[in-house]
């Protein structure tokens, strides 16, 4: 049986807080942590296929123009060399903003210095290798390719209509309080520990690939497309992902590549990215620069509110680093004025990485928050709880739950906050300054269709399964909770298959639409079970109580299995939200609490205690929503003192495109997080009454950690991420 709902309004019934088995929330392990803590996990480059060949990409090495010749005689005499390929299907770059909205690009030309532009295939991996760094590609260069936004000749043009209300200058000029500043932010890779990496096979008439990758339906599309195939005869295979973090919302130009390779050559081939790859042609989050403008009365009310930004990307790319995305809803005042304008230049594709909008907004928006509470001397919460809006400042629609005033308070107390006197330089330890900083994180909520089919077998175990993936996030063992709660067996009685178009397809993970989009099918799906359930015991299915096995109702209780009689159910549900996200403004909240210290000699910012107190609707395992959290948290100590893409400025290219250069925190940079739910029950975040969670714990992060610096040492810096030079 296949059921639809449509998500139009919001759903009251609590369903899940009144089941009686007891295990949503928990905070159970990952059901599969074992199988990657053992290697059994088959990752993509992982399976052993006979007869598999190895493909190494060769990228561009200059900005801008075309290959006129590629010069392969040499190369293919090498020891193992089988084929050197090039063809603009496996150049096909797709949809790296935001999976399935745009359409795949067949390149030709080349347009930023890293785009792959030929695939060698040899017997091994260190022959295809060794032929790629020797393989001769001629071009026809164009002269000074823009490369820079910086560069004088850079055009900014706006990217959408701008938000305007009322009149913003009139407002700054009439505040009792105003802030005017600007604040960059740097260029970030997704730097997701597992490279792109994808194995195709070719049958003659069905490509299937195994691939890295976290939104298979979008993907099998693009792919199909890419190639010219139609899209049933293409199937992913995707069941572990080594992390995406916005790298894997699109098909990635490895798996293009493998697959135009193994449909040339008749044998499978296997294309993984080298770490340099992975920076060089994969995505980057754009630079950002950001002008914010408050203007406050003088209780520290917002009576005016401007947030403008500049970002860039290739030309024709229909991505642009939402960093406004949160300006639109989280802040009153009346005169407002918000605008996002994007410059085209030659560097690799500006696509989505880890939260992408609110990471680097939410940052600026909150240090320029905090230079306000200073110039009016109140404490940074106070100034957050007395700008919490009734409504949504531009389209008057209600807000969904929002407990942030709950997460600043709560937030508050734990951290053992003391905002009464924010002036800089008063606590020396040594060598050191000591600081502490806030900032509020928000981030939108997003629901996405999906599909899950859901059989409750006879001997009353229960499958389920869906395309969609789990990125390290702990899909497959929430979708287990969801299941084993509805239908009341014990979660190590669920099986669930993830990652396979075979499957019915599911949300696929990304903008942390996962948990809650998928989540809703699964749900779905089990409801209908129940009402077949209730349905043979003659009861309405809310007198139905489903618990260890069994079924009761009023006195009678009776084990599944017996009620099934050897027939199993099964039901495929189709979960897709509707007018409910138009009617209210959801979103995820939380605020974030830093403590550093600042070396007085050298400059160096270590974070010394960092909490964070987030509500993010109904938490459907306690374990996998804090670890996100943490994650986050990570995320933004990198976004705020290391993470910085560097470029030439005269090619574009990476100069630091691996991880010895590119800096992401790692264990000594990291303090004990702590991490605090604020319970929450959302009825317009989806059937289950959660919102999202997968990307809330970066989103002002990074803010908290500039206003501690500030509060340190009393040097405020406006330009990200914050490095010694610049706190010197
Ligand atoms: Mo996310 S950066 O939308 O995978």
């Amino acid at each position: 049986m296949t059921s639809v709902y449509t998500m139009d309004e919001p759903d009251e019934r609590n369903r899940l807080d009144a089941m009686a088995q007891g295990v949503i929330g928990k905070p159970l392990d990952r059901l599969e942590g074992p199988l990657k803590v053992s290697g059994k996990a088959t990752y993509a480059a992982e399976y052993r296929i006979p007869n598999c060949v190895e493909g190494v990409l060769v990228t561009a090495t200059i900005a801008r123009g075309q290959v006129t010749a590629i010069d392969d005689e040499a190369v293919l005499q090498m020891p193992g060399v089988i084929a050197v390929l090039s063809d603009d299907r496996m150049t096909a770059r797709a949809a790296q903003g935001g999976a399935g909205k745009s359409p795949v690009r067949k390149v030709r030309d080349v347009q930023y210095y890293g785009q792959p532009v030929a695939l060698v295939v040899a017997k091994t991996f260190e022959q295809a290798r060794h032929a790629a760094k020797h393989l001769r590609i001629r071009y026809r260069e164009e002269p000074d390719p823009l490369v820079d936004p910086e560069d004088e000749r850079a055009t900014f043009e706006p990217f959408e209509d701008p938000t305007v209300q009322g009149d913003l200058e009139q407002a700054m000029d009439a505040a009792a309080h105003a802030v005017d500043v600007v604040y960059t932010t740097e260029g970030h890779n997704s730097a997701a520990m597992e490279p792109h990496a994808s194995i195709a096979e070719w049958d003659g008439k069905t490509l299937t690939l195994h691939s890295s990758l976290q939104m298979l339906r979008f993907n099998r599309k693009e792919l199909a497309d890419a190639l010219g195939l139609d899209a049933d005869n293409v199937r992913l295979v995707s069941p572990y992902v080594g992390g995406g973090f916005g790298s894997k919302l699109g098909i990635s130009p490895e798996g293009a590549a493998a697959s135009v390779a193994a449909i040339t050559l008749k044998r499978p081939v296997r294309v993984v990215l080298l770490r340099q790859q992975v920076f060089q042609c994969i995505m980057r989050r754009s630079e950002t620069r950001q002008r914010l403008r408050l203007a406050a009365d003088a209780e520290g009310r917002l009576t005016g509110f401007g947030h403008e930004a500049w970002v860039s990307n290739l030309p024709e790319e229909e991505f642009a680093e939402p960093v406004l995305q949160a300006s639109e809803f989280l802040y009153p005042g009346d005169d407002r004025k918000l605008d996002l304008e994007v410059t085209r230049i030659h560097r690799v594709t500006a696509g989505s990485v880890r939260a992408p909008g609110e990471a680097v907004g939410m940052q600026a928006l909150e240090g320029a928050m905090d230079e306000l509470a200073l110039a009016m001397e109140i404490d940074p919460v106070e100034l957050r709880l007395r700008n919490i809006p009734e409504r949504h400042p531009t389209l008057d629609i209600p807000y969904s739950s929002r407990k942030l005033e709950e997460c600043l308070r709560k937030g508050a107390e734990r951290f053992d906050w003391d905002g009464a006197d924010r002036t800089p330089c008063m606590k020396r330890e040594g060598d050191w300054w000591i600081g502490t900083g806030m900032a509020t994180a928000t981030r939108v909520h997003n629901l996405n269709k999906a599909e899950a089919r859901v059989t409750f077998r006879a001997d009353g175990s229960v499958e389920v399964a869906s395309d969609m993936t789990d990125i390290g996030t702990g899909t497959y063992t929430v979708l287990q909770q969801i299941a084993a709660e509805m239908l009341g067996v014990d979660p190590g009685r669920v099986e669930v298959h993830l990652g396979d178009t075979d499957f019915p397809p599911g949300s696929g993970s990304g903008g942390s639409w996962g948990a809650a989009s998928t989540g809703s099918a699964v749900f779905q799906a089990c409801e209908g079970i129940r009402s077949k359930l209730a349905a043979k015991l003659g009861c309405a299915e809310d007198e139905l109580t489903l618990k260890d096995g069994h079924a009761v109702t009023g006195n009678r209780r009776i084990a599944i299995a017996d009620l099934l009689e050897d027939e199993a159910l099964t039901e495929h549900a189709r979960f897709k939200p509707g007018k409910i996200t138009e009617a209210f403004a959801a979103a995820m909240y939380g605020a974030f609490f830093a403590e550093v210290a600042v070396n007085v000699y050298s400059g160096e910012v270590r974070v010394r205690r960092f909490t964070g107190a987030f509500s993010m609707g109904r938490v459907l395992n306690a374990k996998t929503a804090t670890s996100q959290c943490m994650g986050g948290m990570v995320w933004g100590i990198g976004s705020a003192l290391t993470e910085e893409l560097a470029f030439d400025h005269r090619d574009g290219h990476i100069v630091n495109p691996d991880l010895a250069e590119y800096h992401v925190p790692v264990n000594l940079d990291v303090p004990h997080l702590d991490v605090l739910l604020v319970e929450e029950r959302d009825p317009a975040g989806s059937p289950l009454q959660a919102k999202g969670v997968g990307e809330l714990g970066i989103c002002g992060a990074a803010g908290a950690i500039a206003n501690a610096i500030h509060h340190a040492c009393g040097v405020r810096v406006r330009s990200f991420p914050i490095t010694p030079d610049e706190v010197l």
